[in-house]
């Protein structure tokens, strides 16, 4: 049988008190339902239904190029409610599996082994023991062990609130007989609810097995109701991919202060401190140490590289055996050769540098080609920025630019070129030569600093 996935992801997710909608809340770095839409994409299904209600468009637009066939539950009449809206769209002939939109961790491993239990005359139920099972629909098995039923919290007696096994929201069944079933559930429970998992009483009762299955591991069925557990699922993510950065041989100084939200392919002894913050699409090459407290987003480091502490490294290539830091910026279309220095308190964009080339403090390099084996002094500023217009500084190979120098762009400096400490430089300088424009320096013998007067005056 083929199979179909219904993700139910409607519910207004009230406990997290925000005008987002509850799905579209972040882990690692991506929706919530994303995740679970992932996990659902592959067990290659042949449709993913997802039933969204409470910001529909929002939710639709947010994850747009997944491909999945979106329904609307206007009225968040309850969970088998929702999936009557899901199952009008797949054929009786699949097996439909049922997941929600606010259980992030689930594993595609335990979705398979969850809807390989449902078939002909069973259905399969992911359920989980829990210490504390507040708030869950209870599992309620007869003497023989067999399922006979789901009750949820509000619907329990005492004696069935004891029941530690819960149900986590997702269980598998044929098509053909999950509509049957749900057409028949009334809202006659403590919610006025139509409750999907009143279906576990129907097909009991047509003599039908529940084919109970448990997650791989327990925080694979973890819900997020509120920012409290948000976190708690954040934490356990992170921790998951920290796992297996570790095992394929990144050196974490401490996995519970590492943040993961994207991708990361590192290379081999990469060595990461605490407190750094990796976001898009980061590439680490063999060897790289990123110091405490730096964030990389969408970069791709070489062989090598340093990150000294305090860094935010963003859209940048940046060539082997190069340092950047402590505390540079380095922006978007940064793209430094081997060996390049970038230092404290400097910022850089859109800017090529060549190989041994330094900008060791306190510069603004914006829009500029830097050749080879450039020394940039401390307080050097592009002026790219006209008010208007953004303009191009270019700098030949082996300049050297004295401190406190500003290039007023457009404009170039060739290679080997001096520039003067204090310079402003309006107009092209030649290679080979040194360029300076500057006040001439004065003494005046015997000036004497103005003095205080008296109050008394
Ligand atoms: C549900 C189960 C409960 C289980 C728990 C696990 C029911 C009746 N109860 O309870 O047995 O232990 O999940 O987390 O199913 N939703 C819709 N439309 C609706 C209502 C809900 O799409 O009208 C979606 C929600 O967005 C959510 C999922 O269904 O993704 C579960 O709904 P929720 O209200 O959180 O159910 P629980 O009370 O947690
Ligand atoms: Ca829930």
């Amino acid at each position: 049988m083929s199979l179909s996935v219904v993700i139910l992801a409607a519910g207004q997710g009230t406990r997290m008190r925000s005008a987002l909608p509850k799905v579209l809340h972040p882990v690692g770095g991506r929706p919530m339902l994303a995740h679970v839409i992932d996990a659902a994409a592959a067990l290659t299904p042949q449709e993913i239904v997802v039933v969204h209600g409470h910001g529909g468009d929002a939710v639709r637009e947010a994850l747009g190029d997944h491909s999945a066939r979106w329904v609307e539950q206007t009225e968040q009449l309850g969970t088998g409610h929702a999936a009557a809206q899901a199952l009008e769209h797949i054929d009786d002939r699949q097996t439909v599996l049922v997941l929600c939109g606010d259980v992030p961790l689930i594993a595609p491993r335990t979705l398979g082994r969850l809807t390989d239990a449902a078939g002909p005359q069973s259905v399969g139920l992911l359920t989980v023991h829990l210490e504390d099972p507040t708030g869950y629909g209870r599992i309620v098995r007869d003497d023989a062990g067999e399922v006979r039923r789901i009750v949820e919290e509000k619907d329990a007696t005492p004696v069935q609130r004891r029941i530690t096994e819960i149900h986590t929201g997702m269980l598998a069944a044929p098509a053909g007989r999950l509509r049957r079933w749900v057409a028949g559930l009334d809202r006659a429970n403590a919610q006025g609810e139509i409750y999907l998992t009143d279906v576990i009483a129907s097909a009991v009762t047509e003599g039908w097995r529940v084919c109970t299955v448990v997650p791989g591991q327990r925080s694979e069925v973890m819900g997020v109701n509120d920012r409290v557990q948000l976190a708690e699922v954040e934490r356990r993510y992170q921790y998951r991919q920290a796992e297996a950065l570790m095992r394929d041989g990144v050196t974490l100084k401490d996995p519970y202060r590492f943040e993961l939200r994207g991708t990361l392919e590192a290379g081999r002894d990469v060595v990461i401190d605490v407190g750094v913050v990796i976001e898009g699409r980061v590439r680490l090459g063999e060897g790289v140490v990123v110091g405490p407290y730096s964030v990389l987003r969408d970069t791709e480091l070489g062989e090598g590289v340093r990150i000294e502490p305090h860094c935010l490294v963003d859209g940048a290539r940046i060539g082997a055996a190069s340092r950047i830091g402590p505390f540079a910026r380095v922006r978007p279309g940064t793209a430094l050769d081997r060996q390049v220095h970038i230092g404290n308190f400097v910022e850089i964009k859109q800017a090529e540098v060549g190989e041994g080339s330094k900008i060791n403090h306190l510069s603004y390099v914006g829009d500029a080609t830097v050749g080879k084996h450039v020394n940039i002094g401390a307080g050097t500023i592009t002026c790219n920025y006209d008010g208007a217009n953004k303009h191009r500084t270019v700098i030949g190979d082996a300049a050297f630019i004295g401190s406190d120098t500003q290039l007023v762009a457009p404009v170039s400096v060739g290679a080997g070129a001096t520039i003067g400490a204090g310079s402003t430089i309006t107009r092209d300088a030649p290679g080979g030569e040194l360029t300076l424009s500057r006040v001439k320096q004065e003494t005046r013998a015997g000036w004497q600093r103005p003095q205080k007067r008296d109050k008394g005056d």
